[in-house]
Order: structure tokens, then C-alpha cells, then sequence
């Protein structure tokens, strides 16, 4: 990639996952003085409330099948305004780093001369959980936990996850993308060695005001999913600590 003389910088912020109360302090007073912020699909619109009115607004986002502005294009468009503009913000739900491709777009920035900083957000995998009054890690009940992508494809984020080595591995298992693929993700779980019963929540929308959660087991999920149309973007967690939900879900978070 050709270098160019960048006139500003390019901040990677994370967004949190949708109450603006869990935006950091300094992302918030970086949305204020912004020249430029060019978002993603998932940043909610309490956070976009805080962007300064006379900022340039740019919407890269991306869902599944929708692919507003493809990768390239996103990174060409940080480098053009990052020569035009001081203060050009990157926004991004939840952390940047967290399945965000927030490493990718900071290598290309890297390599194309501009200054670049990532400022980090809470995840979703660890905030949605937390608000449904689920822990992902709890003293009896697990000591690990594993943050994994559902969408695994040629050319996503990974091609191919060890789902039994997961399932082997670690306490709590938290998945991001993953409600396409839980009737393969679920099945797998269990040829891993995960029984049928093993608990699996899924919360959609969470920390916002529309945060929803379907609890059930591995051997149970698909089928309440198809029964309340259940729908992304949500994150599974899987294993014990769901559990907990019963006692410290009422009310948490809100
Ligand atoms: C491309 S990943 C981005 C993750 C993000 N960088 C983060 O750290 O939370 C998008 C996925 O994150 C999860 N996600 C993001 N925000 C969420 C929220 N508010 N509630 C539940 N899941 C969310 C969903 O699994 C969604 O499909």
C-alpha cells in the first residue's frame, strides 16, 4: 500500500455493546470533537447521540448479507479523510479487537503512514452475559472462559473451529456470531463431550433496552429459538455459570 501524508489520525474506538453509560470516557470525548466518525451497523444509537453534531457521518456498516461498504473501500475511506481531517473516529461495537477487525483495518492504517491509535471498548460477549445476571467466570462453577466466533467460513474469521476442543477445554464458552450456525455449533458441543444438558443462554441486544435472553441446554435451544423466532445479534454463553442467571438475573445491569 502506497504512503500518504495523513494531516490526522485515525482512532479505533470501541463502542461497548449499546448502553451509552458503558462508553469510556475518553471515546466519549473523542465522538465530541470529531471531524469525522464513519460507524458500524452494530453502534447504537444512544452512542451516535454523542457524536458532534458537526461531524462528518459515515455508516460502513456491515450485517449479515449486507455488506454496506466492503473492508477495502472502509480502509480507503479512513486513509481519505484521515488526509483531509484531524480527528477521524473509527466506530466500533463493542471492543475493536474483539471480532471487529480492528487489527486489520490498524495494520493497513499502519502500513499506508497514518497515525493510528485504538482506543478499547467492553466487549458484548462479556456485558450482555453480565446485564442477563450471568458471570462468565464464577468461583464453583468455572475458572475459565473462551471467547470463539460462530460464523467460521473460508474467508470469515476463522475457517474452521475445534468445537471439541472447546468443549474439552474450557468452563465457559462464549460465542460470538453464532446463531445462524447453533443447530452445527450445538450438535458439535455435544460430540465434543459436552452432555445435552449443559446450559446455553442467549441474549440478544444486550445492555440496550430491547435486551432479550432464551435460556435452555444444548439439547433444547434450536428448537426455542424456531418457537420465539429468536434473532441476531445476540452471544451464547454455554456452561455452568448459566445457571446463576436464576439468582442474580433480576434486574442486573438495568
Ligand atoms: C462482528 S462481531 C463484533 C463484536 C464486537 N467487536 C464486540 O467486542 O462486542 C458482532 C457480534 O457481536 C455480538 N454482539 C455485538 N453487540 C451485541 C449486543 N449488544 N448484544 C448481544 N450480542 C452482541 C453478536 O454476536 C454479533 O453478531
Amino acid at each position: 500500500m502506497a504512503q500518504t501524508t495523513a494531516l490526522g489520525k485515525v482512532y479505533l474506538l470501541g463502542a461497548g455493546p449499546g448502553d451509552p453509560g458503558l462508553m469510556t470516557l475518553k471515546g466519549k470525548a473523542l465522538l465530541e470533537c470529531a471531524d469525522v466518525v464513519i460507524y458500524d451497523a452494530l453502534v447504537s444509537p444512544a452512542i451516535l447521540a454523542m457524536i458532534n453534531p458537526e461531524a462528518e457521518q459515515i455508516n460502513a456498516g456491515k450485517r449479515r448479507g449486507r455488506h454496506s461498504k466492503a473492508q477495502d473501500e472502509t480502509t480507503a475511506l479512513l486513509i481519505e479523510k484521515a488526509q483531509e481531517h484531524a480527528i477521524v473516529v473509527r466506530l466500533k461495537g463493542g471492543d475493536p479487537f474483539v471480532f471487529g477487525r480492528g487489527g486489520e483495518e490498524m495494520g493497513d492504517l499502519r502500513r499506508a503512514g497514518v497515525p493510528v491509535e485504538v482506543i478499547p471498548g467492553i466487549t458484548a460477549g462479556i456485558a450482555a452475559p453480565a446485564y442477563a445476571g450471568i458471570p462468565v467466570t464464577h468461583r464453583g462453577y468455572s475458572c475459565s472462559v473462551t471467547f470463539v466466533t460462530g460464523h467460521e467460513a473460508a474467508g470469515k474469521y476463522c475457517p474452521q473451529v475445534d468445537w471439541g476442543a472447546i468443549a474439552q477445554g474450557s468452563e465457559t464458552i462464549v460465542i460470538y456470531m453464532g446463531l445462524h450456525n447453533l443447530p452445527h455449533i450445538t450438535t458439535a458441543l455435544q460430540t465434543g463431550g459436552l452432555s445435552p444438558d449443559t446450559p446455553i443462554a442467549l441474549i440478544r441486544w444486550g445492555t440496550r433496552p430491547e435486551q432479550a435472553e432464551l435460556i435452555g441446554t444444548l439439547a433444547t435451544i434450536v428448537a426455542q429459538v424456531e418457537a420465539a423466532q429468536f434473532e441476531a445479534p445476540a452471544v451464547a454463553v454455554v456452561g455452568r455459570v448459566v445457571e446463576l442467571q436464576e439468582v442474580l438475573g433480576v434486574g442486573s445491569g438495568k
